[in-house]
Parts: structure tokens; C-alpha cells; sequence
């Protein structure tokens, strides 16, 4: 393709923001026009990249003949731009998590999407770095055996629900909660390793003593249909000194893997997996290779784990194997880059994507946003609900 594809984003505030410069990066892309409510971050970030500004997403859609629009409005604020956007013929959306916070709304755009014959990308941004994408690997080429229960915890610091969105913070959480801002993350997350098994039911708790304009946690339970049992949480009144703390583990039937993304106190960034032990060296050895070429300082282990009791004393243990890093190259767009190979490409699964799933689409989006509305469901009514695709 010779000429750019021509970009618009809807939505200016933190995350719309850095949409617009990964774009504007982009030696494809041409950000041609930007749309806020707020005429100053429209101002702000149209001049940035020149780029023509808009309060009006409408008249931004009516004016430019644009091949993606791009849109990161507040959570509970995606279904009228995504509509609009879809209305006027855009062929390719990049729409950030959550796809919406109800499931109403999620439908509604799944089939929008579907009768204009459109792409729509969610941002799912935790699919990858590369410890993710190696944790998809060693789980998706059965190095832990079968996976059977696990657990992820995000959590973010309290100041993110009071303070994060400035004068707008309590407005801006309160039509979200901790189950759509962060469990969308890990209800995909999950969903993506673990493919195919899919989530069928939920049973969820919360706690509201603290924020009062939202709750201030959800706890829950998720059930596979491969038989596996996940524990996800997600806190917003964490009195932490960083902003997230986010931690993954998964124990198979024949090994353990525990990623520290987001560490907390006293605890090193990490990723560890200890595989099955059935393994020869050769096999060992080519799964390194290809974990080498992710990006990150993988070792290849074959150590004798600490001694505890019984046989396992000092030197005389049986060898296990394993991978390990401290180095953790968080990397945002990743994801994003993905989204515009795929748009050059035409597939969902372009060249630079081929071996961590497919991209995520808004049928990724449809099948979180049933789950996280499942999770506050099971919270209110305290009873398990049913989630099955
Ligand atoms: N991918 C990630 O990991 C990640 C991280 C943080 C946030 N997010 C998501 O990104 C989205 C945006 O979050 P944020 O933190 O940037 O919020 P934000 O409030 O900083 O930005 C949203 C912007 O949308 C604008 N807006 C609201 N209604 C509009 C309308 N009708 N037309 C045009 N603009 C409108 C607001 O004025 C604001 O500038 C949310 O869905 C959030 O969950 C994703």
C-alpha cells in the first residue's frame, strides 16, 4: 500500500492520547483528525500532531474519509462512537477495553459490526509483552501439563479511582468499577492462554466500605469448560507506593508458572516456569529458542529444586526443569502494532502475530464484557451465574 491510512481518534484523555502518538508513529498512519468533548485536550492534542480538532465526533466522521478511527472515551461511553464510527463506513476500529459495561450494549455493537462487515480491534494491551506472550506459549504447547487453577490479581493504587481523572475521578470510576476496568484485563487474558476453554460460570463477592461511589473490590471465582478454576481479583483501595500491582499464577497437572507483572512490596519483577519434567534436554532446549527469540533473557533451567524433606535432600533431589527471567519489557503497543499489520495485511492474524492467537476482536470484547457482567451479577445476587459462550 503507497498511500497512509488515514486515522481519526475519538476520545483525548489519558489513553486516547497515546493512541494518537503510536498512531501518529506509525510510517503507515496519517492522524488526520481528533475528536474530544473538551475542546482544550481536542486543541491540545490535534496540534500536537497536526491533526484537525473536533468537540464534535459526528462532524469529524462527516468531513474525513477515514480507513480507522481509533476510540478511548470513558468506559460506560463506547456503544454511540463506535455506532457513529460504524454508521459512516470507517471499515476498522481500534476500541479500547472494556468493550462496554453492559451486556446490552456489547451486543449491540457486535452486530453493528457484524452487518457493516467492519474490524474491530479491542485493546486488550495485556496480550503483548513478551512475558505474556511467553506464558501463552509454554501454556498453549502443554509445557505445564493440564492447566487445572490458577490465580490473577490486579490491583490498582486507591489514588487511580480518586484522583487518576482529576475533578472528573469520582464521576469517571463511578460509572465503571474494578471488575470493568481491570477483570476485563484478566477475563481475556485468561480467555486467551487457556483457548480453547472458555469460561462457563461465575460466582463472585465485593466489598463497599471505602469508596462509597463505586464498589471498592471484586473477588471472584471463574469456572473453564476444560475443567480448570480461576481466581481473579481486583482492588481499587490499595494504599500502595506504585500504581498497579498485577501478578499471574498457573499450576498444571505437571507444572507451575508464576509472572509477577506489576510487582509489590518486597517482590521482584519475574517470570518463572517449572515445566514437566518429562521433557528431554533437546526438547528443553528448542522451547528455549523459541522463548529467546521474544525479546527477554529467558534461561533454560535444569536445577534440583531447594531441599524440604524426605528424599528431597540436599544434592540428592530429582532434577526438575524450567524458565526464568527478571527482565520484563513491558511493551503497550505491542498489541497496537499488531492491529495495523493486520489492516495492511487484510487477515487477523498478520505475519508479526502468527504465534500468539489471534488479535483481539470485538468478539473478544463480547465474550469479556459477558463474563465481567457475570462477576457483578454474582456479587449482587450472591448466587453462581452461568456465562457460557
Ligand atoms: N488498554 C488499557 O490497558 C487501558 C488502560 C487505561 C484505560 N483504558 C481504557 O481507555 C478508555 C479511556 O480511558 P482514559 O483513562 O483515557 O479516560 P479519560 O477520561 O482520560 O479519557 C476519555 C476522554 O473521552 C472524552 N469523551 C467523553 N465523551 C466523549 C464524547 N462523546 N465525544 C468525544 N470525547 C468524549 C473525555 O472528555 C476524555 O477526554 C477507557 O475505556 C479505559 O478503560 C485502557
Amino acid at each position: 500500500m503507497s498511500a497512509k491510512l488515514k486515522a481519526g481518534v475519538i476520545g483525548l484523555g489519558i489513553l486516547g492520547s497515546q493512541h494518537v502518538r503510536f498512531l501518529d508513529e506509525q510510517p503507515e498512519v496519517s492522524v488526520e483528525a481528533v475528536a474530544d468533548i473538551r475542546s482544550e485536550a481536542a486543541d491540545k492534542v490535534g496540534a500536537q500532531v497536526g491533526a484537525q480538532a473536533y468537540t464534535d465526533y459526528g462532524r469529524m466522521l462527516a468531513e474525513h474519509r477515514l480507513d480507522i478511527v481509533a476510540i478511548a472515551t470513558p468506559d460506560p461511553l463506547h456503544l454511540d462512537p463506535v455506532l457513529a464510527t460504524l454508521n459512516a463506513g470507517v471499515p476498522s476500529i481500534i476500541l479500547e477495553k472494556p468493550l462496554a459495561t453492559t451486556v446490552a450494549d456489547a451486543e449491540t455493537m457486535y452486530e453493528a459490526a457484524e452487518k457493516a462487515g467492519a474490524r474491530v480491534f479491542i485493546n486488550f494491551a495485556n496480550r503483548g509483552s513478551a512475558l505474556d506472550q511467553a506464558t501463552y506459549y509454554v501454556i498453549q504447547q502443554g509445557l505445564l501439563g493440564e492447566i487445572v487453577y490458577g490465580d490473577v490479581h490486579l490491583d490498582d493504587n486507591i489514588v487511580v479511582p480518586t484522583l487518576m481523572w482529576g475533578a472528573r475521578s469520582q464521576e469517571w470510576a463511578a460509572g465503571s468499577s474494578t471488575a470493568h476496568f481491570l477483570m476485563s484485563h484478566g477475563s481475556d487474558y485468561l480467555r486467551w492462554v487457556l483457548a480453547p476453554a472458555d469460561v462457563t460460570e461465575v460466582f463472585a463477592i465485593s466489598q463497599r466500605k471505602v469508596l462509597g461511589f463505586t464498589p471498592d473490590l471484586y473477588d471472584a471465582f471463574l469456572t473453564f469448560d476444560s475443567g480448570a478454576k480461576f481466581r481473579m481479583r481486583a482492588e481499587w483501595i490499595k494504599h500502595i507506593d506504585g500504581l498497579v500491582e498485577f501478578k499471574l499464577a498457573f499450576s498444571g497437572s505437571q507444572g507451575y508458572l508464576a509472572y509477577i507483572k506489576r510487582p509489590g512490596f518486597g517482590e521482584l519483577e519475574g517470570w518463572r516456569a517449572n515445566v514437566r519434567s518429562d521433557l528431554t534436554t533437546a526438547e528443553h532446549l528448542d522451547h528455549h529458542q523459541k522463548l529467546l527469540t521474544l525479546g527477554v533473557n529467558i534461561r533454560a533451567l535444569i536445577h534440583r529444586p531447594s531441599p524440604t524433606a524426605g528424599e528431597l535432600v540436599a544434592g540428592g533431589g530429582a532434577l526438575a526443569r524450567g524458565f526464568e527471567t527478571f527482565e520484563n519489557p513491558l511493551d503497550w503497543w505491542r498489541v497496537g502494532r499488531g492491529f495495523i499489520d493486520a489492516l495492511l495485511a487484510d487477515p487477523l492474524t498478520p505475519s508479526s502475530w502468527t504465534e500468539w492467537g489471534p488479535l483481539p476482536t470485538i468478539v473478544d470484547g463480547l465474550r469479556q464484557t459477558q463474563i465481567v457482567c457475570a462477576i457483578v451479577e454474582s456479587a449482587e445476587t450472591g448466587r453462581v451465574i452461568d456465562c457460557a459462550p
